[in-house]
């Protein structure tokens, strides 16, 4: 999809993991100014490194790619004050998969930003009516689920709160259009259409690895070989994080009460043992880091 030109927009970006880093590195490159939050200065400067990384090993591959990533850096602000969210158009909310760390922050940027300003909820499984539900403008409240890598990925599901307007749908679209991005809209229960499906899948093929059916290599090997799939589950759940997979299955265990979510025991020993896929260098498969 072509990047629509938008007007020059201020785009407040919490938490700066994997996917805030993501949104973050794509929104510089486009020549948006963005604050990016988060709790602590080690965060930030980790997360620094990673997009400086990002662009330099893209440029290797692509040359095409090539940006100078002082230039790109320099529409980042690293942060760790929410005040400097008062000057921000719009949000894009990307905190750790739990309700008691998501719902604080919704409570204090309702309270920071000008009123207009839209709240995007980049999360993999959790209601957006709940989360619009904490704030005084549930109308400005959208799902916005990014895929991982998000400069790589061009399809984005947006989800409609119960509260969330048509005007909160049209910008958003628009905003994403600005990031070269297209979208698919779906309705509000947890997990939406990707997650409620996928994070089934990934728990499952762990329970395969954990009763020893095969092993991940294998079960990768099988949807990529034989169902022509990119990547295999295991090797997707690396790459989300497998912490985040966990979380995400809690949320969905606990919003529909049904057991079929409960995660697999190996997952949850995995995560103990800080096996947390790509981003620790090891998960159900190794990588350098
Ligand atoms: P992550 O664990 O890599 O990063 C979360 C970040 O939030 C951390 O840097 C943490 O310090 C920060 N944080 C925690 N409390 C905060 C606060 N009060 N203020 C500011 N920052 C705070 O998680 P990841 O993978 O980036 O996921 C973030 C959200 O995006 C989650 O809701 C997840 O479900 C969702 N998501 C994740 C995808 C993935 O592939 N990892 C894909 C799409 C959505």
């Amino acid at each position: 999809m072509k990047t629509e030109q938008v007007a020059k927009q201020t785009v407040g970006v919490i938490g700066a993991g994997v996917m805030g880093v993501g949104v973050a590195q794509n929104l510089a490159e486009l020549g948006q100014e963005v604050v990016l939050v988060d709790v602590s200065p080690s965060i930030l400067q980790q997360a620094e490194a990673q997009i400086r990384q990002n662009l330099r090993f893209r440029g290797m591959f692509d040359r095409s790619a090539r940006v100078d990533p002082d230039a790109v850096m320099s529409h980042i602000q690293f942060t760790l004050a929410y005040e400097e969210l008062r000057r921000v158009d719009f949000v894009v909310e990307n905190v750790t998969e739990k309700w008691e760390v998501k719902r604080p922050v919704f409570k204090t940027l309702d309270e920071v930003c000008r009123a207009e300003v839209i709240f995007a909820v980049n999360t993999s499984c959790v209601s957006i009516t709940k989360v619009g539900g904490v704030t005084k403008r549930p109308a400005q409240v959208i799902g916005m689920h990014f895929m991982n890598p998000v400069p790589q990925k061009t399809l984005v599901e947006i989800i409609r709160g119960f509260h969330t307007s048509d005007e909160t749908v049209e910008r958003s679209k628009a905003f994403l259009r600005g990031m070269g991005k297209d979208c698919v809209v779906v309705n509000d229960l947890p997990g939406f259409v990707s997650n409620r499906i996928l994070m089934l899948t990934i728990n499952e093929a762990a329970f395969v690895v954990q009763d020893q059916v095969a092993t991940a290599e294998d079960v990768d090997t099988i949807f990529k070989g034989c169902l022509e799939h990119k990547m295999g589950p295991l090797e997707t759940a690396d790459l989300i994080g497998l912490d985040t997979i966990l979380l995400s299955l809690e949320v969905l265990c606990e919003s529909y009460g049904d057991p079929k979510f409960r995660p697999c025991p190996l997952l949850r020993k995995m995560v103990d043992a800080g096996l947390l896929g790509r981003k620790s260098g090891r998960g159900f498969h190794l990588y350098e880091v």
